[in-house]
């Protein structure tokens, strides 16, 4: 996929408006290339039928890149104008497209999406196309048949029309309007009160506008109406209108807050919806207690760095006994440095003490040929900023993560794309751009929090961004990733697509990880090696061979359910390949405050698609990237984050990536073996309403009496015999651990 990004506004309000066309069906489709398929009169119906709203590649087209088209016949009545209040221009929206596009209507051009210099080679793929054109323009047939064709190019990954807004209408005054959700995150007060602001606003210069804010929330449950507010309103571009919604919510669960509001002038509604939030996770104790994976790999004289992760009231002083030669341990940070010359395993009691007492934990150390041995906890800067990450971005985030996430196991600090200059140093080393003045003091300060720093590139001549990659460069650059600290490489295949053949075989997808590969085992760090490439050629089958410690199993993922949903739940394919060291990696998180460039928004997950997303990626023990912006973390998504028996799941040393046992219906439950000989369990509603379904034990093969734990709550919910009645919100999921002993 092509990443060039300008600075998106994503308000989440969705007009509804009647006289909205409806082009969601009807599409035809072909690979390939030729402006005749421009034209109205072309017979395409040979053409075969294409869904908008999903990638090509989910359609019978894996692996195409290139060139496609797409065509609609659809008639346009004039009644649309008729109707409208403006009488402007006629609106087509085309959803986003992978990665650019060009439109035709009737034959004739009517505008492109190509991001830089307008090449629709380097088309921006998470743009909302919005085409416009005056009512008077020719090219527009009045209750006649239009047909509307759109070219598209892709350059790797997933390609096509693959989601957002579709429709034609006649543009008109509450296209200006907007409700905009993401100027401020839920508050939570005692006994359930939650609050937030969101504001009614315009881009309009020239009206004015005033209406009803019809203001519900609803139990997806029940659907009982909760709260019930209309306020008048009104409100201008240099003047929005802020409403405070303010509640006292009978329970701590899964709510809908809908925000209407009725145009006066057109009797138009601008609607927008939205989950909120509940913190299901406890606070942690104010006692000590020691997180993070029981075990830690590292390859002999590579240098060392790990620090304990423990809550507690501070201050806590550490204690870790039995280290072997050559590791030391500050005493008041918790970081372990030095080196261990000789490979062996190495059983080390980690301690953590307060004045309340103090927690143990057994480490084992096993210095070996393998590293990464549970999948990585980080942060990558990507979907949040996009190209914009700087220097000053990841000081931050690396601050942030020390602050508030790290005594739970968290350690990774990933620049992705956009830190790379633009030509490399006479002597042919790679060097970061102005917005990253000083690589090793960036590695210096992130190692000083006991953290560790990531970097990205593309065994291409360029990345997906167009910035530098390796190509015929790899030693050097792992070289020089050494030099500057580095202890992640993510390496994404980007536009090796033009160097390998246009078939690639396995040994072409193989080739250019087993050169970097080979670079990095002459480095003397321990580099954690991650592959992307989109899962080509069943990456799953050969990425542990070939060296690599996790692969992207899939294109790109994006915060919308479609997005995550189909990703995650596709993973029972290459599940049986996850192992200690060798982890399939099914994109990064996209929850908190995301954006893909400068401008972020909330992420669109409601609050239970994100306990979702949570659970099933630590139920397939992925790596859990974090992509949004660490400043901004607030009480709902530092509790998704910091919930450590959610994370043991992920962390769990046996490394097994859950399997999906049973589905039917709308109803999924994947299972995850445990080392501790216990089974980590997810019972996924992907229905879009709430649902109470009984999941009989013998169907997800458990013993007929089982004790089940509640992870997120940190609960057991109680003995259950042969079945259990699972109550599940839309989108939502309920995650326990089954027990033979009852926790006390
Ligand atoms: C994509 C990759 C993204 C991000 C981006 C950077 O190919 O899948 O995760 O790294 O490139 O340009």
């Amino acid at each position: 996929m092509q990443k060039l990004f300008t600075a998106l506004l994503l308000l989440f309000a969705v007009s509804v408006s009647a006289q909205d066309i409806v082009i969601t069906e009807g599409w035809k489709f072909k690979t390939g290339d030729s402006i005749i398929w421009a034209s109205k009169s072309y017979n395409d119906s040979g053409w075969s039928p294409i869904k908008i709203g999903a990638n090509w590649e989910r359609q019978g087209y894996k692996g195409y890149d290139g060139f496609a088209w797409y065509r609609l016949h659809v008639v346009i009545p004039s009644s649309i104008k008729e109707k409208s209040f403006l009488k402007e221009k006629l609106k087509i929206d085309l959803g986003k497209i992978d990665d650019g596009d060009e439109v035709y209507l009737n034959g004739s051009f009517i505008g492109r999406n190509g991001g830089k210099n307008m090449d629709i080679k380097k088309g921006i793929y998470n743009t909302q196309r919005e085409y416009m054109l005056p009512l008077s323009d020719f090219r527009i047939l009045w209750d006649k048949e239009n047909v509307i064709a759109v070219r598209v190019y892709d350059g790797n990954g997933d390609g096509g029309m693959y989601e957002g807004k579709y429709g034609i209408s006649v543009m008109d005054v509450t296209d200006y309007v907007s409700i905009n959700t993401n100027e401020d995150n839920f508050h939570f007060g005692n006994n359930n009160q939650v609050s937030k602001k969101i504001l009614l606003q315009s881009t309009s210069d020239k009206y004015d506008f005033n209406g009803k804010l019809r203001v519900t929330i609803t139990d997806p449950f029940t659907n009982a109406v909760v709260l019930k507010q209309t306020i008048g309103v009104d409100f201008a571009k240099d003047r929005p209108f802020e409403y405070t919604l303010k509640a006292h919510l009978p329970e701590s669960k899964s709510y809908v807050a809908n925000y209407d509001f009725e145009e006066d002038r057109t009797k138009k509604l601008i609607t927008a919806s939205e989950g909120i939030p509940y913190v299901l996770t406890p606070l942690p104790a104010p006692s000590p207690k020691i997180n993070g994976a029981n075990i830690y790999g590292v390859r002999p004289n590579a240098p060392f760095l790990y620090r304990i992760a423990a809550t507690g009231e501070k201050p806590l002083t550490y204690e870790a006994i039995g280290l072997p030669k050559g590791l030391e341990l500050d005493k008041q940070t918790g970081i372990i440095t030095g080196a261990i010359a000789v490979k062996g395993n190495y059983k080390v009691k980690l301690s953590a003490k307060n004045k309340l007492g103090t927690a143990s934990k057994n480490l084992n150390i096993i210095c070996g040929d393998q590293i990464a041995l549970t999948p990585a906890l980080g942060w990558n800067s990507w979907n949040c900023w996009g190209l914009s990450v700087s220097d000053e971005k990841v000081r931050a985030s690396a601050k942030q993560m020390y602050e508030k996430l790290a005594d739970h196991g968290w350690s990774y600090i990933n620049i992705d794309d956009g830190w790379e200059a633009p030509q490399r140093a006479a002597s042919g080393e790679i060097v970061p751009n102005n917005k990253f003045p000083d690589m090793k003091g960036l590695s210096d300060y992130v190692h000083s929090l006991g953290l560790k720093l990531g970097i990205y590139s593309s065994p291409g001549p360029l990345t997906c961004g167009g910035y530098l990659g390796s190509y015929q460069h790899e030693e050097l650059d792992a070289k020089t990733y050494g030099n500057w600290g580095i202890d992640y490489l993510k390496y994404d295949w980007c536009s090796y697509g033009n160097i390998a053949p246009a078939k690639p075989s396995l040994d072409d997808y193989r080739k250019p990880y087993i050169v970097m590969r080979e670079a990095l085992n002459k480095v003397n760090r321990d580099i954690l090696f991650s592959f992307c490439q989109y899962g080509m050629g069943d990456v799953w089958k050969w990425g542990a061979e070939v060296g690599g410690n996790s692969w992207r199993t899939t294109g790109d993922i994006n915060d919308s359910w479609g997005s995550m949903s189909e990703i995650g739940f596709s993973q029972d394919v290459p599940a049986p390949y996850a192992q200690p060291g060798h982890f399939n990696d099914p994109d990064m998180l996209v929850l908190g405050k995301v954006g893909w460039g400068p401008s972020l928004h909330n992420t669109k997950l409601t609050p239970d698609e994100q306990y979702t997303h949570i659970s099933l990626w630590s139920l397939l023990s992925a790596p859990l990237l974090i992509g949004c912006d660490m400043s901004q973390l607030d009480d709902f998504t530092l509790g998704l984050l910091t919930n450590d028996e959610v994370l043991a799941i992920d962390q769990d040393v046996l490394g097994k990536s859950a399997r999906k046992v049973y589905e039917k219906e709308k109803i999924q439950v994947w299972v995850k073996e445990l080392q501790d000989g216990n089974k980590a369990i997810g019972i996924f509603n992907l229905d879009d309403k709430a649902t109470q379904t009984t999941i009989r034990f013998s169907d997800i093969k458990l013993p007929a009496q089982v004790l089940l734990r509640d992870l997120w709550r940190q609960q057991n919910v109680g003995t259950f015999k042969n079945s259990y009645p699972a109550a599940i919100p839309a989108h939502g999921v309920l995650l326990f651990k089954t027990h033979s002993v009852a926790y006390r």
